[in-house]
């Protein structure tokens, strides 16, 4: 079945805007839905599936919720746009919604923060949407991000920028201040060793091991430690959200998504105050990412083809990923590590190293109405395949670089790379051109070597025939 993305806007993206703004302005992260209870139950001690009542709050307005990430004021503080526009500037000018997006690019958001100061902060958009085929697709995740070079210099530059150019005492430079205290200890925690992976829930441990869990205010003494490589993951697509009932790779987020998805507020909301203020916001936006469609695959589809690969999906895929066309199921289900055989760095890390989850739930998110909570588990979840062409690379550490390559494990390359351009996009694997490498010659090789970015496991497709794997992603190519 073909659907459109409803909501894709047209615009021209800034790419070096964009890098520029993030290394700036790093931020965000998660969330989700109701302050139920919620209970795990084992399955054959084998599998855990999540509780098929959390339904996420379908109360918001859509459009309202687009319109909040694009040009919302959640993140509360940002760089005074006096210094990006020049002394001449005139807010007037810029504040038109139609030209804010064309002239900074979409990853950036405009808005008057708390000292009423016109700043620019970076948005879900840094990571949440992204181009394919020369198309940009909201909620299409950033697989290009670059946090391989720590991003410190180019803060602390700025940070001196502001100060010499406004002055100390300046209301700028304090607004500056309220977002730099959280960017200065997240920059030298987030680096990654290759382009591609993207250390969100790093950037968050970061911003909230220096704030106070109940009232969200910033703390110069850290909450907990953080150690260990960079957890990093590829950015997943935003239209699963309607069929979750936990949230992100290891199914940890549970209980109220809109508490979960506004996880980014912590770079630079205040207080709790402030948290509760852009809170009511979100509600909207879950209901937007909840009717969000994925974009209909670009090329012919063997439509006969595809009715086989369905049969053998039906067989050996449906228990984990649920069905599509006619029948939509989703079962929900988080695979044990040691079943599912992928990389186990990710959720090892959560559930046994991190001090996210602990500070999480004891937190304004988790003891205030409606309740979320981090539950971290040893396993990943089987994620909907809604839209998964457009999602390469793939598994949850993005080691993967086509459908062709995942579903025939001995395929698959220790090291490659990208064949550069958005573009070039193979529909015949499914998934993205690459060039392999004997060895890692650069920071743009991906290499499955480096802890954390292992590309074994998922063996489900190694059994079937030649035949029955093209079928398959024949089909894939429908959902
Ligand atoms: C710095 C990059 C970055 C930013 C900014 C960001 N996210 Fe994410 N987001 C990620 C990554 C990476 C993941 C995957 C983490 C995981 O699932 O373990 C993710 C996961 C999610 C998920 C879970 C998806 C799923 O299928 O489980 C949702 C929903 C989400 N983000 C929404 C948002 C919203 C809304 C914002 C803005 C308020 C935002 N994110 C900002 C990188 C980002
Ligand atoms: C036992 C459960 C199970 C079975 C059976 C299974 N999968 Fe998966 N699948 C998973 C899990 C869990 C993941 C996520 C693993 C990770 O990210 O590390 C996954 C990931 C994937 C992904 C990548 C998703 C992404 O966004 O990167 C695709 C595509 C996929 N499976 C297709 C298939 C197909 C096709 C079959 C049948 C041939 C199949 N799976 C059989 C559990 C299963």
């Amino acid at each position: 079945m073909r659907r459109r993305n409803n909501m894709n806007q047209n615009l021209t993206i800034s790419r070096t805007f964009r890098r520029y703004s993030f290394y700036l302005f790093t931020i965000l992260v998660f969330t989700a839905c109701h302050s139920r209870r919620i209970v795990t139950p084992q399955n054959n001690g084998e599998t855990i599936i999540a509780p098929s009542d959390e339904l996420p709050n379908l109360n918001g307005d859509p459009e309202k919720g687009f319109d909040y990430i694009y040009y919302g004021d959640y993140v509360k503080s940002g760089y005074p746009l006096k210094l990006a526009l020049g002394d001449s500037f005139d807010p007037a000018q810029v504040w038109d919604k139609d030209t804010i997006k064309t002239r900074f690019g979409k990853a950036v958001n405009l808005f008057t923060d708390r000292r009423n100061i016109s700043v620019m902060s970076g948005s879900c958009m840094t990571c949440h949407g992204s181009e394919l085929n020369g198309q940009y697709y909201p909620g299409l995740g950033e697989a290009f991000g670059n946090y391989t070079k720590k991003p410190n210099f180019k803060f602390r530059l700025t940070a001196m920028v502001v100060k010499r150019k406004l002055g100390k005492n300046s209301q700028e430079y304090q607004s500056f201040k309220d977002i730099w205290q959280f960017q200065k200890e997240v920059s030298p925690r987030i680096v990654t060793p290759f382009v591609g992976p993207n250390p969100a829930f790093r950037l968050e441990e970061a911003c909230v091991a220096f704030r106070d869990p109940v009232d969200l205010h910033y703390t110069s003494k850290a909450q907990f430690d953080i150690e260990g490589e960079t957890p990093a993951a590829d950015v997943p697509p935003l239209w699963h959200v309607g069929k979750k009932r936990t949230l992100y790779y290891n199914g940890m987020g549970r209980g109220s998504f809109s508490k979960l998805l506004m996880q980014a507020s912590v770079l630079g909301v205040k207080d709790s105050t402030e948290a509760r203020e852009v809170w009511q916001h979100f509600q909207d936006v879950v209901a937007w990412a909840a009717q969000l469609k994925p974009p209909a695959f670009p090329a012919d589809i063997n439509q006969e083809l595809a009715i086989q690969g369905q049969k053998v999906f039906e067989k050996n895929c449906s228990k984990c990923h649920g069905t599509y066309g006619a029948e939509i199921s989703y079962p929900n289900k988080i695979i044990p590590l040691d079943k599912i055989g992928t990389d186990p760095y990710y959720a090892q890390y959560f559930a046994t190293q991190s001090g996210l989850a602990g500070w999480y739930n004891k937190s304004w998110f988790s003891q205030s109405e409606p309740i979320s909570t981090l539950q971290p588990s040893l396993g990943y979840v089987a994620p909907p395949l809604d839209g998964i062409w457009a999602t390469a690379p793939y598994l949850h550490n993005g080691s993967v670089p086509t459908l062709g390559h995942l579903l025939n494990s001995s395929t698959r390359p220790g090291f490659w790379q990208r064949d550069t351009i958005s573009s070039n996009y193979d529909t015949e694997q499914v998934g993205w051109k690459i060039i392999t490498h004997q060895k890692p010659i650069n920071k743009k090789v991906y290499d499955t070597s480096r802890k954390g970015f292992n590309n074994q496991g998922h063996t489900y497709g190694d059994k079937l025939s030649g035949e029955e794997r093209s079928a398959v992603i024949e089909y894939l190519k429908t959902l």
